[in-house]
């Protein structure tokens, strides 16, 4: 993998190059190198730390989590006041403000304004010193806020090193920061990512956040940091509050500095040089919020020439140079006509209220989450009320509560199911947790949620939702592991079905059988099985701890919780769904066809490095893995693989359709190997 010989400047390039590729990655959206490519980095990095502890940097990529935990916040009072902003409710607001600071100071007329979306998250403050994050605080009340530093370095697009004189070692050298910079920003969670942290902690039975902003200002008041990086947090910065050295004169600059030194700054920023036409982009975003990654809740207009917008000065909090344009609230009002209950693949039941139909922002709503059965009775939420709806982003929207004052006194309280709603069989709470189960594990709803993820998570091309119901409704899938069983016939049955989509399905369903039965995927398969409480993340820590599923299910929960993250409820979980009879004849099912994958071994310090020292080259397409995978599977054995055949390339993998790479490694006596050898090979048999 690496020369020991030099781990000073090999910690020092993976450190840089880690915090490139994070910053490409969370900064630009714009990735260069793989998922499995950074995590081969990480964990070279992480062995090398762990060898030579005194050669961690205090920006290594890997100490982003590892604050002290505090007992309380400590106080931190800002180098210059936080200040707020006024608003606007019309372009109407906007001009009469424009006339009240041109009458202040002529140069007004001649000015052009910034506008930038107002981003709805938690107000932060970041103290860089020398070019390092230094410190993190809150906005408090403006004066005042509270240190924060350790969850603020779980951040992934914070960056915890600016190039500043003195720091950049290698590479062009880029745009230099001051040596003291404070800068401001906003703490976010991005629609998408609260989506898929909510769809999760819905699968896993847990209680679904209500909105990405307080998740993050919740997240990142935690004490623990760790509980802080475990949410999708994202960073948006837009000013700075104190620097050394000459002040940036414009808005526009502060925005393309903090974007040259490395800082996520929001797209969607505008310059105009006459307030009519703020006015109509401000018109004209009001209907386009929602194209945002993140929430908004308007827009900021900032006078472009900061030393005016300060001679301009403030009243109250309230700069005059900048003011905020808030869009209409999305919040409507409608009548709960009904709750229905779902049931997802672990059981849980979530109720969904059904709404007289609404437009909101342009889109009509019928439906809207009710979180859980607590929720409903916490806020006295009866059927037949007039309900506050909200919607953001993409999230579908959410009931906030009943508007008490409307109630007729026909309302009827909601009486949450005692049975299933699909199989009608016993439901049941777990202690300690707010969601309710159907406890029947062949109960046809979960059954079909269960399937759906099953082919999600291994990838099944061709098998979405209206398969697993159709699949689940023939009675052809009684558990998952009849997937694997399902022939061409018993498709061509079924509505819809023609002779080449059959065909290719039950081509993508051979595909993934060959490739849980190759080995190496056994979190894969875990997270597959849909068990309670049990994640992507867990499913692969326990295939790393176990290895095979024979010492998986052989586990007691004592056992289990040797697991780092695996604590009481996880474990009982864990062993209860292997004690099942049920799952025991599925897991007797997957054996006998084949599917019984042995674990990947996920940290470099576990894994033999069958591959130290040599190099890879792939060519044409493998039958069981994307080039991303094989790559992975290389690294982790601790070779390299390059995209060039020299006389140095220890092996040129090949698969189907190999291009003229393979001519070029026979011309130079370069051994093939397929996908099979290099598994070989990298199992250590020679
Ligand atoms: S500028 C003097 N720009 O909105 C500078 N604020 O309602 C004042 N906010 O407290 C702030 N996005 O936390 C500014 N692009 C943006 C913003 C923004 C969100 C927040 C900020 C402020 C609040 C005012």
């Amino acid at each position: 993998m690496v020369k020991k010989t030099d781990p000073v400047a090999r910690i020092a390039a993976l450190s840089e190059a880690l915090a490139y590729h994070n910053y490409r990655y969370h900064v630009l959206a714009s990735p260069l190198i793989s998922d499995a490519e950074y995590d081969g980095l990480f964990r070279e990095l992480q062995v090398l730390e762990a060898e030579y502890p005194d050669l961690a940097r205090p920006d290594s990529p890997t100490q982003r989590v590892g604050g002290a935990v505090s007992e309380k916040f400590v106080k931190v009072r800002h180098p210059a006041p936080i200040l707020s902003l006024s608003n606007a409710f019309s372009g109407d607001d906007l001009r009469a403000w424009y006339e009240r600071i041109r009458r202040l100071d002529d140069r007004v007329e001649h000015a052009s304004f910034v506008v930038e979306p107002k981003i709805d998250g938690l107000t932060v403050v970041l103290h860089y010193a020398e070019g390092w994050f230094a410190r993190g605080a809150t906005r408090g009340d403006g004066e005042v806020g509270e240190d924060i530093t350790p969850n603020l370095r779980t951040v992934r697009s914070l960056p915890l090193r600016i190039p500043v004189p003195g720091n950049v070692k290698s590479g062009a050298v880029p745009p230099q920061a001051p040596k003291r910079l404070v800068v401001r920003g906003e703490a976010v969670i991005f629609t998408k990512d609260f989506e898929t942290l909510n769809a999760s902690r819905r699968a896993e039975g847990l209680e679904t956040y209500v909105n990405p902003r307080n998740t993050a200002s919740g997240a990142l008041r935690q004490l623990d940091p760790k509980l802080t990086a475990a949410r999708p947090i994202s960073l948006l910065c837009y000013a700075i509050v104190e620097m050394d050295g000459e002040r940036i004169g414009t808005q526009w600059e502060v925005l393309e500095c903090l974007r040259a030194w490395g800082f996520p700054v929001a797209s969607h920023v505008r310059r105009y040089t006459d307030i009519d036409a703020v006015v109509g982009y401000c018109a004209a975003q009001t209907g386009a919020r929602e194209l945002l990654p993140y929430e908004t809740d308007g827009l900021v207009i900032k006078l472009d020439d900061l030393r005016l917008a300060s001679d301009l000065g403030v009243v109250g909090k309230d700069p005059r140079g900048a003011i905020a344009y808030k869009f209409p609230a999305q919040e409507v009002s409608t009548v709960l006509l009904d709750i229905v209950a779902n049931v997802g693949r672990t059981g849980v039941l979530t109720p969904n209220a059904v709404l007289e139909p609404v437009v909101v922002g342009g889109v009509t709503v019928r439906q809207a989450t009710l979180h859980n059965f607590d929720y409903i009775a916490e806020k006295d939420i009866r059927l037949g009320d007039r309900v506050l709806i909200k919607r953001a982003g993409e999230v579908i929207p959410y009931v906030i509560g009943p508007i008490k004052g409307a109630r007729t006194g026909r309302e009827r309280r909601y009486r949450r199911p005692r049975k299933c709603p699909s199989c009608g069989q016993k439901i049941e709470r777990a202690e300690g947790e707010v969601a309710y189960y159907c406890v029947n594990s062949a109960c046809p709803a979960q059954l079909t949620r269960l399937a759906e993820h099953f082919a999600a998570v291994l990838d099944i091309v061709g098998f979405g939702e209206k398969l697993a119901i159709q699949l689940v409704g023939a009675g052809l899938v009684k558990d998952v592991g009849d997937v694997f069983r399902l022939t061409k016939g018993q498709l061509l049955e079924l509505p819809g079905f023609a002779e080449k989509k059959a065909q290719n399905l039950i081509e993508a369903i051979a595909a993934t059988r060959a490739r849980l039965a190759a080995g190496g995927h056994l979190g894969r398969l875990i997270s597959a099985l849909g068990i309670r409480g049990v994640g992507e993340v867990m499913a692969g820590d326990l295939a790393e701890h176990f290895g095979t599923l024979d010492a998986l299910t052989q586990a007691t929960p004592a056992d289990l919780q040797l697991v780092a993250g695996i604590g009481p409820s996880a474990s009982q979980a864990l062993a209860d769904w292997f004690a099942l009879p049920r799952n025991q004849e599925l897991l007797a099912k997957l054996r006998g066809l084949g599917v019984w994958p042995t674990g990947e071994r996920r940290k470099a310090s576990a894994v033999a490095d069958t591959l130290a020292g040599q190099t890879f080259v792939i060519t044409g397409t493998l039958p069981n893995w994307s080039r991303e995978q094989a790559r992975a599977f290389v690294e982790a054995h601790g070779g390299k693989v390059t995209d060039s055949v020299s006389k140095k390339t220890s092996y040129l993998i090949v698969g189907a359709a190999p291009g003229s790479k393979l001519a070029r490694a026979q011309s130079l006596g370069v051994p093939a190997l397929d996908e099979a050898g290099l598994r070989r090979l990298g199992a250590g048999e020679r």
